[in-house]
């Protein structure tokens, strides 16, 4: 095997991957290296995979459960490991900007952690890009560790005993419509507003498109530190911006980022990424 080699993207988060195809089973040992990479770095990216869905379902499965697609899953009730991020359907056809899934997704440009609106949110999300835009189609990352490190102690210990109330409709219905079905299948639910990553130790604050208010607070008071958080998460030096290139699989940690599309005009260019998801362990209020 060659070696495998980390090499930092940013400051705050992410290291670029080599020598390891992660399309094929992948040794003890290097995944022991990857997952301690994951709690450093919060976001690696592996470049030139020669993916495909079930190599993808597989890589996903070695970090914990996939979690089923909740757009899917809450609409239809089918249970799907594996979503479509982007404006393609075919080899031949694809949205523009104006298409209702175009403008759905668009609720992805919101600074937010996957599935954050989840009793059992998800750990980690896996990406890969199999078309990407000429212009355009980032998605930056911001790391909620090193913002929270930023903070007084002071200010961290009034953070540390609050919970926040995360809600998908709340967030979403300010972008586009949400089918019913899909709403009613993810009523608000509560979650520790700071977590430890159970490896290293480190802490965060945990917040996002999603999160509506902190419980006990006026909704004044909530938007106010809510907004406060995100703001300083996310100033312009603490953001990583990743220009997909074909080929890339990214992995990152739910737990501690936040991402957003950077967005893209889909009336005249293709984007097409696969997304898994793996499962966090349980309720963040049992953390
Ligand atoms: C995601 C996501 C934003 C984008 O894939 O989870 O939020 O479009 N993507 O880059
Ligand atoms: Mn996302």
């Amino acid at each position: 095997m060659r070696r495998l080699q980390f090499e930092p993207l940013h400051d705050e988060l992410g290291a670029r991957v080599t020598g390891i195809d992660i399309t094929k089973p992948i040794a003890g040992d290097a995944l022991v290296a990857i997952c301690e990479a994951l709690d450093e770095y919060s976001l690696l990216c592996f470049p030139g995979q020669d993916m495909n869905d079930a190599a993808q379902l597989a890589f996903t499965r070695r970090f914990g459960e996939p979690e089923p697609n909740h757009v899917k899953l809450g609409a239809t009730g089918v249970i799907d490991y594996l979503g479509t991020v982007g404006n393609v359907i075919d080899a031949n056809t694809k949205q523009g900007n104006d298409a209702p899934r175009t403008r759905y997704q668009r609720g992805n440009n919101l600074w937010h952690s996957d599935s954050s609106f989840r009793l059992v949110p998800a750990k980690f999300s896996i990406n890969h890009a199999y078309e990407v835009p000429g212009e355009g189609g980032a998605t930056q990352f911001a790391s909620m560790r090193t913002g929270y490190e930023r903070l007084s102690e002071e200010r961290q210990k009034t953070l540390d005993p609050l919970q926040v109330l995360h809600d998908y409709v709340f967030s979403r219905s300010q972008v586009a419509p949400v089918d019913p079905n899909h709403a009613a299948s993810l009523p608000p639910i509560e979650h520790k507003l700071v977590r430890t990553n159970p490896g290293n130790g480190r802490k965060n604050y945990y917040v996002g498109s999603h999160a509506r208010s902190i419980i006990g607070w006026t909704g004044i008071e909530s938007r106010k530190l809510i907004d406060e958080l995100l703001e300083q998460t996310t100033r312009a030096e603490h953001v990583y911006a990743h220009q997909w290139e074909v080929g890339d699989t990214l992995i990152w940690d739910n737990r501690c980022l936040l991402h957003r599309g950077a967005g893209y005009d889909a009336d005249k260019w293709r984007r097409m990424m696969r997304q898994t998801r793996v499962s966090g362990v349980g309720p963040t209020l049992n953390e």
